[in-house]
């Protein structure tokens, strides 16, 4: 669900017309709805609440210093990746012991600012990693709690880029290695072994991988105890969908239904669980507003020539990703009732939705059947909230867009737009 509908025609982030907001604003831009970001993250708690789980909010997919502030208001901590965003965390005012550090590629300076910091939990992703860990924490004369990113081997059903479960990625150690991981550094005085950490991929629409995973690692879990090692923490990583098209993902009750049965007991005996949601929380909860300079017909082909670009919203020419596009203010017979890949209303055209950036690569939609478009129209792409700004770059020296955080009908600039000063600040 989100709060971006239309009403009376004209599309509006809860009370704001986001016509408005362009106004004010320009484009491109990315409105978030903080009703829609408080309801998704309420939601997953209550689903999982049998659990007890940590929320960490995965900062990757949208690390706006506000919007990290709102969810650790509301309780959650942070999953990050680097030590950039464990310094948005901390600045977001989220306590480093609410915090899990992951990633497969962590240098010393950001082991040591995480230990430094008391790091609620680092996940670890190879042995050299392990060995590194407790090498810099014997340097600092400290304890750090650490997880074994273990990969299931299973088959998350999603983009290969995004599919991080299987064998044969770049994540984790497999089951077997697990066992004889813990076996060699399960007694480490310095890096205490303490949980497991999984993340099979991103987006999962299905509950089936994570029924599987949770099982084996379950088996792992009985395994290790049986050697003499203690599995206190399972940190099951994110990966939870999120609707691109109207009712395309499960809800964060479904995903709770298939996976809180299999761990209940063992939250019981004191097992404690974290998640990792990014995309479930922020992708409904936030748009990317772009206006249409020119529309300009080539061969077969019309081409609406937009403001935004791939350097704005990497997803589609990365990923082929879908994002549904629509006219903030379509004429009256085009108002949509819901989002879809084919819209099936009379008198759509297909329209490639592309950016101002100089590669034919640069597209939001192809081939996309859209009410037809002219000059000034003001276009929203949906279900951009999570892995759009924190994907888009500055390429062709296209300044990153503003950010807006709205609640009912009022709107915070919670990035400003860059300036072309923004641009070369850090260059000579
Ligand atoms: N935890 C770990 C260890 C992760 O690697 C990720 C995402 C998450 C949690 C959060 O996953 P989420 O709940 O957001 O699905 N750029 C891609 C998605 C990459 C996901 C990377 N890891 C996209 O635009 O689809």
């Amino acid at each position: 669900m989100d709060r971006f509908t239309y009403a009376d025609g004209k599309l509006a982030c809860e009370s704001l017309p986001l016509s408005k907001v362009a106004e004010q604003i320009g484009t491109p831009c990315y409105v978030y709805s903080r009703a829609t970001i408080e309801e998704h993250y309420r939601r997953l708690v209550e689903a999982f609440r049998p659990l007890d789980p940590l929320v960490c909010y995965s900062i990757k997919s949208c690390g706006n210093l506000s919007i990290c502030r709102l969810l650790g208001e509301l309780g959650a901590g942070m999953d990050v990746v680097s030590g950039g965003e464990l310094f948005r965390a901390l600045a977001a005012g989220v306590p480093a012991s609410k915090c899990v550090f992951a990633g497969v590629g962590k240098t010393d300076a950001e082991i040591e600012q995480a230990i430094k910091a008391d790091i609620g939990l680092l996940n670890i992703e190879s042995e050299a990693e392990f060995e590194n860990l407790g090498r810099i924490a014997q340097k600092l004369d400290k304890t750090v709690r650490g997880a074994l990113r273990v990969n299931p081997d299973v088959d998350p059903k999603t983009h290969l880029y995004t599919t991080t479960g299987k064998r044969e990625t770049k994540f984790g150690v497999d089951i077997e290695r697990a066992r004889n991981f813990f076996v060699e550094y399960g007694q480490d005085p310095q890096c205490r072994l303490t949980g497991l950490h999984l993340h099979i991929g991103s987006p999962v629409y299905t509950t089936q991988p994570y029924v599987d995973a949770v099982k084996k690692t379950l088996a792992l879990i009985d395994d290790l105890a049986l050697l003499g090692h203690k599995v206190s923490v399972l940190d099951l990583g994110g990966g939870f969908g999120a609707d691109y098209e109207s009712e395309q993902s499960l809800l964060a009750a479904d995903y709770a239904e298939a996976i809180v049965p299999l761990l209940q007991d063992r939250v019981a005996k004191g097992l404690k669980i974290i998640l990792e949601p990014g995309r479930t929380i922020v992708a409904n909860a936030g748009v990317l507003l772009t206006r249409v300079l020119y529309v300009k017909k080539s061969g077969d082909k019309t081409f609406a020539i937009c403001d935004a670009g791939m350097n704005t919203l990497l997803r589609p020419s990365h990923y082929n990703a879908f994002h549904f596009i629509w006219p903030c203010e379509p004429e009256p017979p085009f108002v949509p009732t819901k989002r879809a890949k084919s819209m099936d209303m009379p008198g759509l055209v297909p329209i490639d939705v592309v950016g101002p950036i100089c590669e034919s690569g640069d597209f939001l939609a192809v081939d996309r059947p859209l009410p037809p478009l002219k000059r000034g129209d003001l276009l929203c792409v949906f279900t951009a909230g999570a892995y759009g700004m924190s994907m888009a770059s500055r390429y062709n020296s296209q300044p990153l867009p503003a950010e807006v955080l709205v609640a009912g009908e009022k709107m915070d600039v919670i990035r400003r737009r860059e300036t072309y000063e923004d641009l070369v600040a850090h260059e000579r």
